[in-house]
This record gives C-alpha cells, structure tokens and sequence, in this order.
C-alpha cells in the first residue's frame, strides 16, 4: 500500500478536453471468449470512429501482456490483477478524452464490474462479443483450442477455465455469426444514438 500521498488536480479538465476533441470520452469494454473477434471488432470500430475525427486507442490483450502485464499468467489471480490495471489504466484513458477500446476476454463479472465502478455511470460501455465456444474453437485462428484440448495450456478459457457472460451489457453482438462491418455498425450506432459521437454531416 502507498502512503503519504496527495491528488494532484489537472488545470486542463475533461471537459475542455471533449470540448477540444468534439466528441465525449468513454471506455468501450470488449469481452467474450478468446478467438470471438473482440481485437477484429475493436480495431474496425477504432478505425470507424477515427474517419469519424475521434481520438481513440486500442488496448489488447496480448499485447498488454508483452509489457504492462508481462509478469502475470492465467490463474484467477493473475486475470484479475490483468484486469484492475488495464481498467485503472483506461480509465487514464478516458479521463485524458480518448475514446479507450480494450479487448480483453475478462472473464469474471466481478472483474469487469469492479471496473465499470471506477468509473461515472455512462463512462464503461460493457459490449459482449458472443461467439459460441464451438464456433471459437472451429476457427481457431491461433491453434490455442488445440493445444489445450490436447492438455498443453492450462487454465484455457472455455476448455478448463470458466467464462461468464455479462448478465446486462450495453451491447450484445453476434460475432459468431455476424459479418464485421455490421458488427462495427452496431457499435457505431449506439455510440451514436447515445451522443458519445456525432456523424458528420
Ligand atoms: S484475461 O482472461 O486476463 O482477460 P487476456 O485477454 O489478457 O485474458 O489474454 C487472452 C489471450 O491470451 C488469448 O487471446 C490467448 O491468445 C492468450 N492465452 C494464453 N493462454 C491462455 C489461457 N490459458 N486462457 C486464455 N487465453 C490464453
């Protein structure tokens, strides 16, 4: 635990800053199953959504795990810790007028719960990418549902490691049978219809 410490205030708030970038800022997370299309989905609505003149960025969970969360595995422990720093640190994110995108399978709802309440309400828009753990497992894009059924990877999503869908998320979308341009349109338009982005004229 740290101690001894004091909350610096920014001069620039929020605020000015969505005024500045004419958009609002907000954390879009991206959950479901590994092999769902979470990063696909992500990366197409950040490009959308920067045509669009938005400020945006990607967090993915690979990626993070090369640096930021590079000393952690897949036990629970070590999702949840993944999790809590992603969170914390899109939350930066958001507070600097980004809109943050972050691709995690985030497996436990209290996780991503703990999450959203770091955050005002409005600010965590929780989109569950459901894709059936047959149809992950048949496209297998990284030949992980492979390794793990044949015992090679421990603790694997959907295999011998749990997954729970949100209860009430923002958004539901069916990338398990869906083509990706509809997937990014009904991102696009609930961003739009709840006035975080406007379209162009
Ligand atoms: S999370 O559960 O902590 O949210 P995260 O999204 O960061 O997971 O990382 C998932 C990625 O790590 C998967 O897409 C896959 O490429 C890789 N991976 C390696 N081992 C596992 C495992 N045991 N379970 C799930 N994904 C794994």
């Amino acid at each position: 635990m740290s101690t001894n410490l004091r909350w610096e205030n920014s001069l620039v708030s929020r605020l000015a800053r969505e005024s500045k970038n004419q958009h609002k800022s907000v954390l879009l997370w991206f959950t479901g199953l590994s092999g769902a299309g979470k990063s696909t989905l992500a990366h197409a609505v950040e490009k959308e959504l920067f045509v669009l003149g938005c400020n945006t960025f990607v967090f993915d969970g690979d990626n993070v795990r090369y640096g930021l969360c590079s000393d952690l595995g897949f036990t629970e422990k070590d999702r949840t810790e993944n999790i809590r720093r992603v969170g914390e640190m899109a939350k930066l994110f958001v507070e600097a007028g980004v809109i943050a995108l972050t691709a995690f399978i985030s497996p436990y709802c209290t996780d991503r719960e703990r999450v959203r309440q770091l955050m005002p309400e409005g600010d965590f828009v929780e989109i569950y990418c459901n894709c059936s753990i047959e149809e992950c497992e048949r496209r297998d894009v990284k030949g992980l549902y492979k390794k793990a059924r044949q015992g090679l990877i421990k603790n694997f999503t959907g295999i011998s490691a749990p997954y729970e869908p949100p209860m009430r998320p923002e958004l539901e979308i069916n990338t398990g049978a869906l083509p990706l341009e509809e997937c990014v349109g009904q991102v696009i338009r609930y961003l739009v219809e709840q006035h975080y982005v406007a379209m162009k004229q």
